[in-house]
Parts: C-alpha cells; structure tokens; sequence
C-alpha cells in the first residue's frame, strides 16, 4: 500500500511486575519441574502480578517508558492504542486510562484484541493512521495478565504464561524516511478454539455464574496444535512481511519473535535459515506474555546492549484466533536519557533481575526473589 506519509518507531518501553516466579516455585502447585518445563518451553520464570497490580497499571509504566526513551512529552500523543486480551474492565477502554494518566488530552484513544499477534496489528493499525496524514505522533502498546485466566492446577497451561506490558512510539517522517518498511497481518478464525478462554466476556452472565464453575472460564489449549501452527506461521509472515517490505530475509540483522516457547523460536528460524544471535530473546526470563512480548524482548536486548543502530528488525507474531502477523522495521531509535556505561557479561548477569525502571513499585527485584516461594504461590492460587 502507497502512504502520504512515512512512520519511524522512536521509543520502546516496558512495565513489568515486581513478583519473579520461578519454574521451581510452580512446582508447589502442579506435578512439573524446573528442567522439564526449560527443556521443552525455554522458560526459567516469569513476572506475575500481584493483587494490586494491574494491566492498566502495567500499561501506563510501559507507556511513560516508552516516552522517556524517545524523549518527548504525553501531550504530543495524539493517538493511544492498546492490544490486549486481559483488559481489567470491559470499559473504559485501557487505552483511554492510559491516555489520562499520561497526560495526553488530544489523544484518541481505543483497545483492540488480537491476542499474541496484537502488538504488531496495533503497529499496522498506528501505521495507517500516520500514513494517511491523520496523526503525527502515535502510542501503541500491548499489555497482558493472563495470571487471572490461568488453571493453576494445569500443568499443561499455568507453565507458559507471565504478565507485563510493552509500548511502542511511532512518529510520522517524510515518505523517503519511512522505516516501518512493511506489515503483514492474517487470522484463521476456523482455528479458535485451539487457544481460547472461554465463558468469560458477555458470555458469562448470560449463562448463569452459578451453571460455570471456575474452570471453565480459564484459558485452554490444544498445545500440539498450536506448536505447528507456530513454527510454520512464523516463516510464512516474515517472508511475506519482506517481500511487502522489499528486503530479503537475508536483510534481516534480527528477528524478535513472539515470546511462546524457544523451541518454536528455534524451530521458525531455522526454517528461515537466520543463525541463532540474530534471534532476540528473553522468553527465559518472561515466559509468553502475549501481547507484550515482543516489545519487551526488544527493550530488553536494547537495555542490555544487544541491538545494533541502526539494522533491519523483523517482528513476527502468532497466537489465539488464530491471528499471525509481521512488520519490517528499520531500526534507528537511541534512547535519549542519559546512558549508563556499558555493562561487561558479568554485570549484565548481575543485573538482569534488577532492570525495574519499568517495575511497578520501588521494590527491588533482589529483595522479591527474597519472597518465599510459599508466599508468591499462595497468592497465585488464591
Ligand atoms: N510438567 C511436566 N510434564 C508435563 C507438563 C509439565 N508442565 N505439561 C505436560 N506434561 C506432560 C504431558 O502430560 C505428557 O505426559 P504423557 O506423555 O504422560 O501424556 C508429556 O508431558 C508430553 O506432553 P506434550 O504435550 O507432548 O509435550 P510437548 O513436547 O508438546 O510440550 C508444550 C508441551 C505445551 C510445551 C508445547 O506443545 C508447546 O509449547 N505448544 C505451544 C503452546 C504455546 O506456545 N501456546 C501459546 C501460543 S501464543
């Protein structure tokens, strides 16, 4: 498609929860272990909210981040899009609290649901409206809580998930500086129920709460399933997304997939042939958070002196609806607080567990992993 105007990212951020879980924490809840859920998902822990925490709250953390880093204020915004499937309330929309509490009265604001995927139609839906000249400025995010619609006594799902927001700012350039190069976007509704959680939305009470036990309200899936799906949608929208894009996947420096499970990552990339240090990752330490995970993933290679500037990123997506999806981005955003030096591998280690700039509340990630298993599991369950 022909844009009047071009679109840049120039900021990324994140919020996170305080609470770290750990695989070994789990295993006070379900018959799993630490080195079967890494061997078969790549994932060590993941942040889990607390009972005051919420996704808006996690939203308006990522969004201030993301604003901090491209250096601008949050009444320059002039449009807020969160994706998100873990909305606290019908309505208000998420997007429309952040839009308050960031300060950004101009703002249209609205949410969309695209599950996994909807960080990058949310990027595609931003672009449309700066190609098209409408706005200028565009703020997109894409925040999950899947904790609240977990089984935790399946094993099978409760291993996968952890919470967080990501964001995103896209600023209009001239057409000749456009560095959202291409999106591709698709869904296969057919494929539903292979990942869904159900009896929840008006479903619900038009039911009778009193016929739905609890159970039945979290989120299921067909997980073979959904592993072939994964590891054939990702190829398929990267090449398509650089083919609209006019880059070769050979272009590509990095592709920063959606953060379900490494053996998918590994298993997309090796179809594509891209080695394994041009795959961001950090589905170790965040298991899938859904729409937030692939903003997160980059934000963190970025904080952690992972990501060249300038390259070519691919951001691929894929998860319920089925939904899948790719945007093609030329990377040129430097954070613009002032930087720390560069951290050696050894400090980087250190101080993985502490980037929370973006956690919720003043709390040390040290003194949280301090929090008795006991303590973090009981508040899961409850
Ligand atoms: N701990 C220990 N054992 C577990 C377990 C857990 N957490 N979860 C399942 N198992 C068991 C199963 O019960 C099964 O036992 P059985 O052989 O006695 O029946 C065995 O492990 C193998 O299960 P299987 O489902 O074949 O494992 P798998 O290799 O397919 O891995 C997933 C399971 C869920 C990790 C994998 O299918 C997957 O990642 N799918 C995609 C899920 C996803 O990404 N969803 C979100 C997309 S947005």
């Amino acid at each position: 498609m022909k844009f009047a105007c071009g679109a840049k990212i120039i900021g990324v951020g994140a919020g996170l929860p305080v609470s770290i879980v750990t695989n070994d924490d789990l295993t006070q809840l379900v018959d799993t272990s630490d080195e079967w859920i890494k061997t078969r998902t790549g994932i060590r822990e993941r942040r889990i909210v607390r009972e005051n925490e919420t996704a808006t709250g996690l939203a308006i953390l990522a969004a201030q981040d993301a604003l901090a880093f491209a250096g601008i204020a949050g009444d320059t915004i002039e449009l807020i899009i969160v994706a998100t499937s873990t909305p606290d309330n019908l309505y208000p929309s998420t997007a429309c609290q952040v839009q308050g509490a960031i300060g950004a009265p101009r703002a249209a604001a609205f949410d969309m649901e695209a599950a996994c995927t909807g960080i990058v139609y949310a990027l595609s839906v931003g672009q449309q409206f700066i190609g098209s000249g409408t706005y200028k400025r565009v703020l997109v995010i894409g925040v999950d809580i899947h904790s609240r619609f977990l089984n935790w006594e399946d094993r099978n799902t409760c291993i996968l998930f952890g919470d967080g927001a990501g964001a995103f700012v896209l600023e209009g350039t001239d057409i000749e500086d456009n560095e959202l190069l291409g999106t591709y976007l698709r869904a296969d509704g057919n494929g539903g129920n292979l990942l869904w959680i159900p009896n929840t939305g008006s479903n619900y009470p038009h039911k009778g709460a009193e016929e739905i036990k609890p159970v039945d309200r979290f989120l299921q899936m067909n997980g073979r399933a959904i592993y072939e799906f994964a590891v054939n949608a990702v190829p398929e929208a990267v090449r398509h997304a650089c083919g609209l894009a006019g880059v070769e996947v050979k272009d590509i420096d990095y592709m920063v997939p959606h953060q379900a499970n490494i053996r998918i990552i590994k298993a997309a990339a090796d179809r594509l042939g891209l080695k394994s240090e041009q795959l961001v990752t950090n589905v170790d330490e965040m298991g899938n958070t859904s729409a937030a995970s692939i903003p997160l993933a980059l934000w963190q290679a970025i904080k952690r002196g992972n990501i060249r500037t300038p390259s070519t990123i691919c951001l691929v997506g894929f998860g319920g609806g089925l939904t899948w999806g790719s945007a093609v981005v030329r990377w040129t955003a430097v954070d613009q607080r002032p930087q720390e030096k560069v951290e050696t591998e050894a400090e980087k280690t250190e101080n993985a567990a502490t980037e929370s700039s973006a956690v919720a509340n003043d709390e040390k990630s040290d003194s949280i992993k301090k929090d008795s298993a006991a303590e973090k599991t009981a508040e899961i369950a409850r």
